[in-house]
């Protein structure tokens, strides 16, 4: 990228990914449900945190390191498990694996991804990454338990049970657009299955589809169990927006969980991520380790996030954005601006340390 235009913030490189994307996959990536309130709220809600910054502290040296799941990072920072990444460079999720791994941050990858999961945790296990692996529970049980056995022996350190998506949310755009993978494109963990390069009728999204026939909407706490019995791989719950299921999480087993609406992509109209975090930071009361994502393009926005209880945050389409200008430079970019914006927004605060940040650098005051 040395001759061209680069990007100094994670909302340019949006703006520039979508000349580098087919109208199809740019509509998939940004969407959100319906009318996209929760899509718009997740970035409201960091709008509406101020913060409350301390002064003459010596900030000449600031580490961002922490861990997660006793394992180290960086920064406090994962790329969300997202679909499909092939759709945004041929490197797809390879790419992401390799910016995320030598940035020494973590990364969840899809049950729905376009690179084999052996391929994506050999690229982590050279960097001795953080690299979780997403599940979505098939009807085809043998399918899920062949891809819990497959994530556990390639080296994935914990299973991410995404728990807001027991049928898909409507993005009106997929519809619009006849959501399909284009040929050539397939589930790389999922081959028996062909149901993403069908054509569909109009107005049909192929992923809603495909949630509806392959996907099993009456999972359950019940079935927890049956899926720790799977693998020795601690579980992590994505999607969970309430105290109480926090405290569910926390009794059945769950080693972590991410706050989350999925990106705006689930229910329209749920409670953006932000708003939901101090209320479950509060309950689960330091049993397990929150995450949150949704929304974050900033330095600032980790702050405000870590100051509101969570251990780390999660990005989503910003590295789709980075992946689609760069493949992994532009993901390994993205993954540097945050770095870069939070120590400056740590400078600015009078935080050394992850530690430093605390409850009291925020305010919904205005
Ligand atoms: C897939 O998980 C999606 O949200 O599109």
């Amino acid at each position: 990228m040395a001759d061209v235009y680069r990007p100094i913030n994670l909302f340019e490189y949006e703006q520039l990914a979508s000349s580098h994307l087919s109208k199809m996959a740019f509509d998939y990536y940004c969407s959100g449900a319906w009318d996209e309130i929760t899509l718009r709220d997740n970035r409201a809600a960091f709008e509406r945190i101020k913060l409350r910054p301390r002064m003459l502290v010596d900030v000449s040296d600031r580490n961002l390191s922490t861990s997660i799941l006793g394992q180290h990072l960086q920064l406090p920072l994962l790329v969300a498990p997202m679909a499909f990444q092939c759709l945004a460079h041929p490197e797809g999720e390879l790419a992401t694996a390799l910016a995320a791994a030598t940035a020494g941050v973590g990364m969840v990858l899809s049950t729905m991804a376009t690179k084999s999961l052996e391929e994506v945790a050999a690229v982590g296990y050279k960097h001795n990454a953080l690299q979780w692996f997403q599940l979505y529970i098939h009807k085809d049980r043998g399918l899920t338990q062949n891809l819990v056995e497959r994530a556990y022996a390639a080296g994935y350190q914990a299973l991410c049970l995404t728990v807001d998506a027991p049928i898909l949310g409507r993005r009106e755009r997929d519809a619009r657009n006849t959501f399909t993978l284009p040929t050539g494109l397939q589930l790389a963990n999922i081959t028996n299955i062909s149901g993403l390069n069908i054509p569909q009728e109009q107005g049909e999204s192929g992923l809603f589809t495909y949630f509806a026939e392959q996907l099993n909407p009456s999972v359950t706490w019940a079935d927890l169990e049956w899926l720790q019995s799977l693998s020795p791989l601690p579980l992590v719950l994505k999607g969970i927006l309430r105290s109480d299921d926090a405290v569910r999480a926390v009794e059945h087993g769950a080693k972590a969980i991410v706050v989350s609406n999925h990106g705006g992509r689930q229910l329209d109209g749920a409670i953006a991520s932000l708003d939901a975090l101090a209320e479950i930071v509060a309950a689960v009361d330091g049993q397990i380790e929150v995450l949150v994502d949704g929304g974050i393009r900033r330095g600032t926005d980790i702050l405000k996030a870590l100051a509101l209880g969570a251990k780390a945050v999660l990005i989503g389409r910003p590295a789709l954005w980075g992946l689609a200008v760069a493949g992994q430079i532009g993901v390994s970019q993205i993954i540097s601006l945050l770095e870069d914006e939070l120590s400056v927004a740590m400078a600015l605060s009078g935080c050394t340390s992850i530690k430093d940040i605390d409850p009291s650098l925020v305010t919904f005051k205005h």
